[in-house]
């Protein structure tokens, strides 16, 4: 039988600036730290930088237009801190105009702007002055949201002021994974708070600027016990559910960090840079939650059998990014598994949405928005020219129908963006992996509609699954 999708639920794609972008060293741009880190041996496979990426600084206007082809009706996308701020000093007009046309072309395209200010590419200069384990970067951060605000603010409703701080704390200060590719537990922690901070901040002067719908993307995880009987299998969840989602959900809906995790990580550096106030600044009222989901884990005390996945593809070692969860072990499942070696868990979204909705969002009257999800697979042109990718499309239906099941349930989830609107540089797998629902031929680039994104097309169009 098939199944309506929920008229009032908004269907679009998402972006990040650094994977579309390219253009690194025009319009007064000056570098990222994924600039910086994607020139480190080792650090991204075969070396691949965002220099060129998807040329969409030169493309956007024919993007746009092939979004308004698609009929979606968001376009999630972020902006270069150091386009518009360039090495995090002042606003550079020439920047800020990009922004400006892009806006002005999704708005006459019928297709609402879903901003989000900061997706990983903090300008390198500020990461020489501390990072984001230093306090400061905090205001950094709201001179840049601040002057967005001042030149888009007039058009753009949605303002989203981080995307997976998560990332940008412990999988880039803790783990190494991911730039500015520091490996220090406490960095981590305190890049972590810092984030948060500046999120907080940020709203309260967004707010003030007059700023409608303030939010943040977080991305998630549904650690699960391998063992449910096991005392310590469940208290491995714990810790990768506290430290994955709660570390975030606590100070921004509840104003606290939780005890329990407090015990396992308070004395390795977080005590150490929360100050009087901060969680108040954090916890101010939220419009928008975005949730990022891809795939859940089965956790446990005792390694595994066969050796673990590996999250980034680097040459260099790649420490945990998970302090104090030493004796945590991540456990393949008998589920099919994306070419990220992620497997496919649309169940998981349900559970998760409900459990976001009843324990944080719900009581707090913030909406529920998912900010991302979506798969990469190999994909293959036919001999018809066509990239008949059936995963990624089916990936696609399971978790809109996921959504739509959180909705049977209670959960009033208003929208879904599928990661990624076109093939992108997937950070530490460069241009390796591909999650778009529009290909693109990295030596022509030229953009190819997948079925995946014919059957989001359709969705919209005909509101079934
Ligand atoms: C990020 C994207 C990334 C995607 C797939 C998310 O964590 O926000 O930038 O490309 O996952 O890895």
């Amino acid at each position: 039988m098939q199944r309506s999708i929920p008229a009032d639920l908004i269907l679009g794609g998402a972006t990040a600036a650094y994977q579309i972008e390219g253009a690194a060293a025009e319009g007064g741009r000056t570098p990222s730290i994924w600039d910086a880190f994607s020139r480190v041996p080792g650090a991204v496979i075969d070396g691949h930088t965002g220099d060129v990426a998807c040329d969409h600084y030169h493309r956007m206007p024919q993007d746009v237009a092939l979004m308004r082809e698609l009929g979606l009706q968001s376009y999630r996308f972020s902006t270069s801190w150091s386009r518009v701020c360039p090495d995090g000093g002042p606003v550079n007009p020439e920047g800020v105009d990009f922004y400006s046309r892009l806006v002005d072309e999704l708005l006459e395209a019928g297709i609402m702007p879903w901003l989000t200010l900061h997706h990983w590419d903090m300008p390198q200069s500020l990461e020489e002055a501390g990072g984001w384990p230093a306090r400061d970067t905090a205001h950094r951060f709201v001179d840049y949201a601040l002057a967005m605000h001042e030149a888009l603010g007039d058009r753009v409703v949605n303002w989203t002021t981080l995307n997976e701080p998560w990332c940008s704390s412990f999988l880039s200060y803790t783990a190494g994974a991911h730039a500015p590719g520091r490996q220090s537990v406490a960095d981590g922690l305190a890049a972590g708070h810092h984030l948060l901070l500046a999120h907080g901040m940020a709203v309260r002067a967004l707010r003030d600027a007059g700023a409608e719908r303030l939010g943040i993307t977080l991305n998630m995880t549904v650690a699960d016990p391998v063992d449910p009987s096991s005392v310590a299998d469940v208290d491995a969840a714990r810790r990768i559910d506290e430290q994955y989602n709660r570390f975030f959900l606590d100070p921004i809906f509840r104003g606290h960090y939780r005890d329990s995790l407090l015990a396992d990580v308070g004395h390795l550096g977080l005590d150490a840079v929360v100050q009087d106030g901060d969680l108040a600044t954090i916890s101010a009222p939220l419009d928008v939650l975005g949730v990022n989901y891809y795939h859940g884990d089965a956790v446990s005390a005792v390694p595994p059998t066969q050796a673990p996945l590996q999250d980034a593809p680097t040459d260099r070692p790649i420490a945990s990014p998970f302090p104090a969860a030493e004796c945590v072990y991540i456990h393949a499942r008998d589920l099919p598994t994306t070419v990220m070696g992620w497997e496919v868990q649309p169940e998981g979204l349900t559970r998760l949405l409900r459990m976001v909705h009843e324990e944080y969002t719900g009581p707090a009257g913030t909406e529920l928005w998912m900010t991302e999800n979506g798969a990469a697979y190999d994909d293959v042109v036919a001999e018809d020219g066509r990239v008949h990718d059936a995963e990624r499309t089916e990936f696609l239906r399971a978790h809109v129908g996921a959504v739509v099941d959180a909705i049977e349930q209670g959960v009033p989830v208003r929208g879904y963006f599928y990661w990624s609107l076109m093939d992108n540089y997937e950070w530490a797998w460069g241009y390796h992996k591909r999650f778009g629902i529009v290909r693109v031929d990295y030596d022509t680039q030229e953009r190819t509609v997948k079925d995946s994104g014919l059957e989001l097309a359709r969705m919209i169009r005909e509101r079934t699954l």
